[in-house]
């Protein structure tokens, strides 16, 4: 086996990670003990006053820089934390990792047409065809060269090789681990590909381009989204679609649409599905929480549940107070 290996490495820096967080949480421990009073007092007033108003402000200022508003560290967080996830998880089953998309009825289905593996990861999926069929008004992409950048782990877009045939379909993605993933879980033939890219650089692509461009909740991952739509530009054909869904908190959105529209792609249309995602979230709870207690540990259910998006989690408070708000967008260029 190979030491080094993109699994192995991920785990390693990972662990080193921990370490690090362990010997620095001793140091604080003994630090606390030795200043036992000082230390009682400073918790009561933290925990107890209007002060942890302020602790709570900072530390979502601290990470809302970090993951979604800088542009080097968020990069290498993202990279590092799907990479990680995929070599720590390599289970098979999983496959889609999007929040999901659900009609407003009692079971939010929109396919019927679905295998034992795909209704396991139903509203994933569900949210994969809203976005490949959008706009198209098409039963299947018969003839359409399909790109996806920020395939992840591949799910979502073997349910458009495998249900809507279109010619081709090629996955990117940042996360080395995934790709591997996706080349042994789905096998790889002329019709289906994956390869290793940054979506703020897709130079590897160039001898190719695209009838169709898809990317699902990814974008908000980029250091630099407008360079993404610069890249997406060059790799469609003249007619060819590009069809984006992610959320943005409110005070983004603008921004936004017009890096969306830097590159004089042309806006067909644009849908709020903030209540769907929501409908998705809520009908897919209990299988969340199942899976966090069977696969994750006690560190690692406090991580998954703020990235889940189970009830308790913030993007679902900020989903449903309408702060943050999860969209579809559909462009061609022209
Ligand atoms: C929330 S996941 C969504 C994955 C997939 N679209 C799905 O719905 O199942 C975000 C994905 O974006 C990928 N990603 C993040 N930054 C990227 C970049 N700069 N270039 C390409 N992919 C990136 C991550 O590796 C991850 O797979
Ligand atoms: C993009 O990636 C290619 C290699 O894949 C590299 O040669 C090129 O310099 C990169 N461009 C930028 C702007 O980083």
């Amino acid at each position: 086996m190979n030491l080094l290996s993109p699994q192995n490495k991920s785990l390693i820096l990972f662990f080193l990670f921990a370490a690090i967080a362990i010997v620095a949480g001793l140091i604080l421990a003994i630090i606390a003990i030795t200043f036992f009073p000082i230390t009682i007092v400073l918790f009561i007033i933290v925990k107890y006053t209007p002060v942890r108003n302020i602790f709570t402000k900072v530390y979502h200022k601290i990470y809302d820089y970090l993951f979604y508003q800088s542009e080097k560290p968020r990069k290498l967080l993202w990279g590092f934390i799907y990479d990680f996830m995929c070599a720590y998880f390599p289970l098979n089953k999983w496959r889609a990792l999007n929040y999901g998309y659900a009609l407003l009825n009692e079971n939010g289905r929109i396919l019927n047409n679905l295998d034992e593996q795909q209704e396991e990861e139903r509203f994933c999926l569900q949210l994969y065809h809203m976005v490949a069929t959008n706009c198209l008004k098409l039963k299947d992409l018969q003839g359409k060269r399909v790109l996806e950048v920020g395939s992840g782990r591949g799910g979502g877009l073997y349910y458009i090789h495998s249900a809507l045939k279109p010619e081709s379909c090629v996955g990117v993605d940042y996360s080395q681990n995934q790709v591997d993933f996706c080349k042994t879980t789905y096998g790889l033939n002329q019709k289906l590909n994956f390869q290793q890219g940054d979506a703020e650089n897709l130079t590897i692509l160039q001898i190719q381009t695209f009838d169709l461009i898809i990317n699902v909740e990814s974008s908000h991952c980029y250091g630099n989204f407008q360079r993404f739509v610069q890249e997406v530009t060059k790799l469609l054909n003249t007619g060819g679609l590009f069809v984006i869904t992610d959320f943005r908190a409110i005070q983004e959105i603008k921004q936004f649409e017009e890096d969306l529209q830097s590159t004089g792609l042309k806006l067909e249309t644009k849908e709020d599905i903030t209540i769907n995602v929501l409908q998705a979230l809520k009908l897919d709870e209990k299988r969340k929480q199942q899976w966090m207690t069977r696969h994750c540990g006690i560190i690692f259910r406090s991580f998954f549940s703020k990235f889940s998006g189970v009830q308790s989690s913030r993007i679902f408070q900020e989903l449903s107070e309408r702060k943050t708000l999860y969209l579809i967008y559909a462009l061609r260029k022209v």
